[in-house]
C-alpha cells in the first residue's frame, strides 16, 4: 500500500471493556495489517473497567474516557495530528446510532458493529445525516470479508449459475439454549432486553448477518417475506430462533433459518444458492472451501490461497499461500484494512470493500419487515425499499 501508511491510521472504541465479547475481536482485526493504531477508547459503562482495560492494551490515561460524549469531544479538540481518526463501536445495540451520530457531527468516520440499530427510522434519519458529511461509515457484517465469499459473488455475478431460482441460508447457533440471561450473564442479558437489542432477537443478531450474505452474494435484494419468529424459553422477551420464506427482487425464492436454541451448535452458518446452470454450497466454519456445482460436470472445489483460477477480489482477501487456514480474524481484519485505506484515500460515504449506510438501511428493512409480518400472521410482507438516494430525493 505503500506510502499512504507511513502514518497509522488512528482508532477510538467505545465498548470492548473487560469481560465483553467482540471488542477484543475488533481490536486484533485492526491491528493485524499493522496500518490502525488504537489511541483512545470508552471501553466500559465504569471508569474503573476503562481503566483496566485501557491500562492492558498500553493506552495512556489521558486518552481513556468516562463516557463516549467526554470522548468524542475530547479527542475532537486535540491537534488534527493526534486524534483519533475513526471510532469503533462495540457496544449493545441501542447505543450504536446515538455514538455514530455525535461522531460524525465532530467528523470522525465510523466502524459500527450490527445490527446498525434498533429501528429502521433510526437508521434512515442517520443516513440522512451521514450523507450531508465528508464521514465514512462501516457496518462489520465480519463473514463479508471472506475469500470464498467473494468467489461466490463473483461467480454468480458472471452468470456461471444462470438465473437463480434457489437460496437456501441457515444459522443455527445452541448458546442461548438455556436461559442465561435469568444468571445475569453479559452477553445474554443485553440481547434479550428489546430496550437495549432492538426489535428483534435472534433475527437481529444473526439472521442479520444471513440476509447480508445472501444480498451480497447475488448482488440481488430481497424483497418480499414471510416470517415466523419463536421465543422457547419461559420469560424469553425476544425471539431466540426463526424462519423466514422470502422472495427476492430478480426472481429466486429462497428460505432463511436463524436459531439461537439449537444446543449443541456452534456457528454453523451455511448457504447453498441454485440457478438454472448450476449451484454452489459455502459453510462458515469450513470458510477456506466454495463448492460449485455446474449443471453439466462434476463438481469444483474452489479453495483460498494461491489459486489463480480465483476472482481478483477474492485473491485480494487471501493472506497465505493455500493449505494454511485462515479464518474469522482475517474476514474481520480484511474490512478493517479496507476501511483504512478508504480513509487514507479520503473517500466519504462507502469504504471500497466494507459494508456501509447502504447494507445497514437494508438489513434494518429486513428485520422491521420480518417482525411486521410474524405479528400479521406470517403474511407476506414487503421489505420496504428506502436507499440513501431515495432519501436524499425526498428531501428535494
Ligand atoms: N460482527 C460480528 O460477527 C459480531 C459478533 C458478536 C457481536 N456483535 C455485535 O457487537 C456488539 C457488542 O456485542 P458483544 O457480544 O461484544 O457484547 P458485550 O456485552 O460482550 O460487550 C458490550 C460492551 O459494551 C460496553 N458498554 C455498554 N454500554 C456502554 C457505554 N455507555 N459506554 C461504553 N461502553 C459501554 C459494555 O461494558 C461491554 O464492554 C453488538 O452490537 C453485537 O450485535 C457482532
Amino acid at each position: 500500500m505503500g506510502d499512504i501508511f507511513q502514518q497509522k491510521v488512528r482508532m477510538g472504541m467505545i465498548g470492548g471493556g473487560e469481560g465483553a465479547f467482540i471488542g477484543n475481536v475488533h481490536r486484533m482485526a485492526a491491528a493485524l495489517d499493522g496500518r490502525i493504531e488504537l489511541v483512545c477508547g470508552a471501553f466500559g459503562q465504569s471508569m474503573d473497567n476503562t481503566l483496566r482495560t485501557g491500562a492492558a492494551l498500553g493506552i495512556p490515561k489521558q486518552r481513556l474516557y468516562a463516557s463516549y460524549s467526554d470522548l468524542i469531544r475530547d479527542e475532537a479538540r486535540r491537534d488534527p495530528a493526534d486524534r483519533m481518526e475513526f471510532l469503533a463501536i462495540v457496544t449493545p445495540n441501542h447505543l450504536h446510532i446515538p455514538i455514530a451520530e455525535m461522531a460524525i457531527v465532530h467528523g470522525f468516520h465510523v466502524m459500527s458493529d450490527k445490527p446498525a440499530g434498533i429501528s429502521l427510522a433510526e437508521v434512515t434519519a442517520f443516513a440522512d445525516r451521514l450523507a450531508g458529511t465528508d464521514c465514512l461509515y462501516g457496518l462489520t457484517h465480519t463473514y463479508l470479508g471472506y475469500p470464498m465469499v467473494w468467489q461466490a459473488r463473483a461467480i454468480i455475478g458472471e452468470g456461471r449459475l444462470g438465473r437463480l431460482r434457489k437460496i437456501y441460508v441457515e444459522y443455527p447457533q445452541g448458546w442461548l439454549a438455556e436461559n442465561l440471561e435469568a444468571g445475569g450473564a453479559k452477553q445474554a442479558t443485553w440481547r434479550t432486553d428489546p430496550a437495549r437489542a432492538g426489535l428483534s432477537g435472534c433475527m437481529g443478531d444473526i439472521g442479520s448477518h444471513a440476509h447480508s450474505l445472501v444480498e451480497f452474494m447475488t448482488g440481488d435484494r430481497m424483497s418480499q417475506i414471510a416470517a415466523f419468529l419463536n421465543a422457547h424459553i419461559d420469560g424469553r422477551r425476544l425471539d431466540d430462533d426463526g424462519a423466514v420464506q422470502f422472495r427476492m427482487e430478480k426472481g429466486a425464492t429462497g428460505t432463511l433459518i436463524a436459531s439461537q436454541v439449537c444446543a449443541g451448535e456452534e456457528n454453523a452458518l451455511k448457504i447453498r444458492i441454485y440457478g438454472e446452470e448450476g449451484g454452489l454450497e459455502w459453510h462458515q466454519m469450513e470458510p477456506n472451501t466454495l463448492i460449485e456445482r455446474p449443471a453439466s460436470g462434476p463438481a469444483l472445489i474452489h479453495r483460498a490461497g494461491t489459486d489463480k483460477a480465483l476472482d481478483a477480489e477474492a485473491l485480494a482477501r487471501c493472506r497465505l499461500p493455500s493449505g494454511h487456514p485462515e479464518g474469522y480474524l482475517e474476514a474481520f481484519a480484511n474490512l478493517y484494512r479496507d476501511f483504512a485505506a478508504a480513509i487514507r484515500a479520503g473517500q466519504s460515504g462507502a469504504a471500497k470493500g466494507v459494508p456501509g449506510i447502504k447494507e445497514a438501511v437494508a438489513g434494518m428493512a429486513f428485520l422491521e419487515a420480518l417482525v411486521q409480518s410474524n405479528r400479521n400472521d406470517n403474511c407476506w410482507t414487503e421489505v420496504p425499499v428506502r436507499s440513501v438516494d431515495e432519501a436524499k430525493k425526498e428531501k428535494i
